[in-house]
């Protein structure tokens, strides 16, 4: 019943919501300001972002080594090294990574801004943490925006992602999902690179189940 009313109410909501994200806006948590602008993935209400911050709110980051990898606005790269982790952010999206930078020194907070295709420039770095919150629907971007929304036709963007992770894999490599999405599908090309996801937290928001999963070689 909830998903039909989502399916009628998503066009309009669709409409008004790209309507307010073409204007630059600013985001802020706990004290740190981020601008977004139209080409890069808003946090303001889209649930994941904040459901990551929510998480890592409560951990020890002292001296971590953290990569979000496919970071956006960056606002969760912030907030990670404001609890003293050392970070890195990495997107694709060189729009997202110059407003990245310039939000670091507007906030006075240091962190390493990287672009990359995945793992392409991060070669060489082992870390502590890996956050991700990909783009999951399964239709081809046409331009760099698109990207943070769709994980191409054939799901490329996990097939890739999968094939790098086990050379890269983390003692906490969590991914975001939300029920919205074909998880199941998600798994199955996980589990061909020897990967396998555990839950560590579900959460609901309006009716949407929202998943933290860790990935681990299996
Ligand atoms: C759903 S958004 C999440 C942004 C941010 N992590 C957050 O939680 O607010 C997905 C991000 O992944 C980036 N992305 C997509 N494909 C990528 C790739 N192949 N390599 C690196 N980043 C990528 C997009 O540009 C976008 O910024």
């Amino acid at each position: 019943m909830f998903k039909k009313l989502k399916k009628i109410i998503f066009p309009v909501a669709k409409f008004f919501f790209d309507k307010y994200t073409l204007k630059q806006r600013s985001y802020t948590y706990e004290d740190i300001t981020v601008q977004i602008s139209a080409e890069v993935f808003p946090p303001h209400f889209t649930i994941s972002t904040k459901i990551l911050l929510e998480y890592i709110k409560p951990l020890n980051l002292t001296n971590k080594h953290f990569l979000e990898l496919g970071c956006g606005s960056g606002i969760i790269s912030l907030f990670a090294a404001s609890k003293g982790a050392n970070v890195t952010a990495s997107d694709i999206n060189h729009v997202a990574i110059h407003e990245l930078e310039k939000a670091a020194v507007a906030n006075a907070i240091s962190l390493q801004v990287v672009y990359s295709d995945l793992f392409e420039n991060l070669a060489e770095q082992t870390f502590d943490y890996i956050i991700i919150n990909p783009p999951y629907y399964p239709k081809a971007p046409k331009n760099t925006k698109e990207r943070a929304w769709f994980c191409g036709e054939n799901f490329e963007y996990f097939e890739k992602l999968f094939t790098q992770l086990p050379q890269h894999i983390a003692p906490n490599t969590w991914m975001i999902l939300s029920e919205d999405c074909e998880i199941e599908h998600i798994k199955k090309l996980a589990a061909k690179n020897g990967l396998s996801f555990e839950v560590i937290l579900e959460k609901s928001v309006v009716k949407e189940k929202n998943y933290i999963f860790k990935i681990q070689k299996s």
